[in-house]
């Protein structure tokens, strides 16, 4: 990896950021935490080291655990770098979104397979000088397939033997939050090719990628985006949608985590 120092020791494991609704992971015993103070500065809060399913797995609450930290201020770049050095090889990112285009309805799930990025004054590259230490050169990563094709086939044979019904496709258009968007704002995420909505998709699929760590995001639609139902958006439909959608998405984690090993 160009100039980025390797991590301490090569990484089996399958972490799961966990966004809103998912904090915790049930079923999960955890067995350790790693706390890490990046180059970067601190993660959302320590990675739970544990085992889910008879495999060993890391967990990292997005927002923190209790629901604190908002999406514009996430450290992603800590996020992503703790968990490589706490042994990840392979990221799965949960993201409540909303649906803009008629199959991603309120509870529905999407496995996207493309994403805009709209966010911005976010920590999103690692290649850049941080502290003292100078960068050796430019690097500039490819981002053809922003989301891995093999875990993103997984996830959609999880899905379907736990018969989860889920759109094995989408492209995710990442906004800057915290407030959600105007209708006119939707129209043109709709005129640009997006489907879904979210807030935390980005940067943290691109740092997935410049570390080199096979990225998937499993996006839970919570709502119609903003000008694509009759009313406004209210906490309570969010939540709703999500105390609906999240055992599917709980049922897919459960089921991709064993075929994921090694
Ligand atoms: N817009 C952006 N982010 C979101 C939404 C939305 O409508 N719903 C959940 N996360």
């Amino acid at each position: 990896m160009s100039g980025l120092p390797e991590p301490t020791a090569m990484g089996q494991d399958i972490a799961i950021i966990g966004g809103t609704g998912l904090t915790e992971l049930d079923g999960f015993t955890v067995t350790g935490e790693y706390r890490v103070d990046t180059p970067w500065g601190m993660p959302s809060g320590p990675v739970l080291k544990g085992v889910f399913r008879g495999q060993p797995v890391l967990f990292l609450a997005r927002h923190g655990h209790p629901h604190r930290i908002p999406p514009h201020q996430v450290n992603y770049r800590a996020n992503l770098w703790a968990l490589r050095e706490a042994g990840a090889a392979r990221v799965i990112g949960v993201n409540a979104v909303g649906g803009i285009t008629p199959a991603m309805g309120p509870a529905r799930i999407a496995v996207p397979h493309q994403l805009i990025d709209y966010t911005w004054g976010r920590g999103h590259t690692f290649f850049e000088q941080v502290g003292d230490a100078p960068l050796e050169g430019v690097t500039h990563i490819d981002f053809t397939y922003p989301y891995n094709e093999s875990l993103r086939q997984a996830l959609l044979t999880a899905a379907a033997r736990r018969q989860v019904m889920v759109v094995d496709h989408g492209v995710y258009g990442a906004t800057q939050g915290p407030r959600l968007e105007t209708p006119a704002e939707i129209a043109r995420l709709e005129r640009d090719g997006c489907d879904l909505v979210g807030m935390t998709g980005m940067p943290e699929a691109a740092l997935a990628a410049e570390l080199g760590l096979p990225y998937a995001c499993l996006a839970l639609s919570v709502n119609w985006a903003a000008g694509k139902s009759d009313h406004i958006i209210t906490m309570e439909e969010i939540g709703q949608a999500l105390e609906e959608g999240m055992s599917g998405v709980k049922a897919i984690l459960e089921e991709v985590i064993p075929d994921l090993r090694g």
